[in-house]
């Protein structure tokens, strides 16, 4: 599949091949994502199989508007508060659903509850509105491996299984977006990301995060092996041993790359994804070391996404 730069004429298109019940890869804040229209559930079965995602895993509705998702959901006091503070933005909220909704059952693995967001950036924003429907979309690779943040990194794993791939460059946060409940009385992190819970928390009070070893979790995406590079990855490494690639952070000395020099998470972040797909490379290493990332702001989310890659 070539790629093609996100102009307002392939948006239009993109639109017009959700609205027939196609599959449209597009850029957002966190990862790409594989969109298709959330009420459409032939379009919705083809995501799973594109992806070779199990049909208990339910997928995120992503919504052009806030208001939307009154169409479907129930929203509460906290859920109009934390889309008023962080949306558009890189934090899905999980509702219950009303009991006549039109997202398509496969969509939310037949579960009572709905996980929603809006996302930021243009091209997105653009897709959504123009398309008129919640689309819904995982991040846009194979089930259990690396998310993409660049187009590329789309073609590469699902290229020949959808219809248009919109190319709006890198991401500009890329992790995958705060996973936050809000079924319960006192809402819970099941995935961290660029939205912490110190911010949460400071708009509706205090919240816990999921066990991340949970046998059981919540988020049924969140099985411990996860982000699965070909090659074994060793954490909190101070040296790189024979054979193997190092990925530094901070002023780590014989880096072969550095998630950032300067020791930015952000900039950490940014590069995470894209970084351990460049290293994963058995032609030239046995193992990726990856030195330690401090458990701060997005740290928890980096060290999160690192201890599910590392996990055999
Ligand atoms: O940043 C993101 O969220 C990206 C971009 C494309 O928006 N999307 C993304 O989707 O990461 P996906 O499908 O790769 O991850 C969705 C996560 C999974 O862990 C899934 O189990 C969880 O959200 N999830 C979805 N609906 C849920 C629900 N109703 N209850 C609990 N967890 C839910
Ligand atoms: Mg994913």
């Amino acid at each position: 599949m070539s790629l093609h730069p996100a102009t307002p004429d392939l948006i239009a298109e993109g639109a017009r091949i959700l609205r027939a019940g196609g599959l449209v890869a597009f850029p957002t804040e966190t990862v790409y994502g594989l969109g298709a229209d959330a009420t459409q559930p032939n379009a919705v079965a083809r995501i799973f199989e594109a992806k070779g995602r199990p049909a208990f895993n339910p997928l995120i509705i992503h919504l052009g508007q806030a208001e939307w998702v009154a169409d479907f959901a129930e929203p509460d006091d906290r859920f109009h508060e934390l889309a008023r503070t962080f949306w558009p933005g890189p934090l899905s909220l999980v509702l219950n659903q009303k009991s006549k909704s039109p997202i398509a059952q496969l969509a939310t693995a037949g579960l009572k509850t709905v996980a929603v967001r809006c996302p930021m950036g243009a091209v997105a924003n653009a897709l959504l509105n123009s398309a008129g429907r919640p689309l819904a979309a995982p991040s846009a690779n194979r089930s259990g491996s690396i998310s993409p943040t660049l187009a590329e990194h789309v073609a590469d794993s699902l290229g020949n299984k959808v219809d248009l791939i919109l190319d709006g460059g890198p991401c500009s946060i890329g992790l995958e977006s705060t996973v936050l409940d809000l079924t319960t009385p006192e809402a819970v992190i099941l995935r961290p990301g660029a939205i912490t819970s110190e911010q949460i928390d400071a708009v509706i009070g205090p919240v816990t995060t999921a066990a991340s070893a949970a046998h059981k979790p919540k988020s049924p995406g969140q099985m411990l092996s996860h982000y699965a590079p070909i090659l074994p990855l060793r954490l909190n490494a101070t040296t790189a041993a024979a054979g193997e690639a190092f990925l530094g952070f901070g002023p780590t000395v014989g880096a072969t790359l550095n998630l950032s020099e300067s020791g930015d998470l952000s900039q950490a972040a940014k590069n995470l994804f894209a970084m351990m797909r460049s290293l994963d490379d058995p032609r030239r290493f046995n193992a990726i070391a990856v030195a330690p990332v401090p458990e701060t702001g997005v740290g928890a989310a980096i060290n999160d996404r690192l201890r599910r890659a590392a996990f055999q």
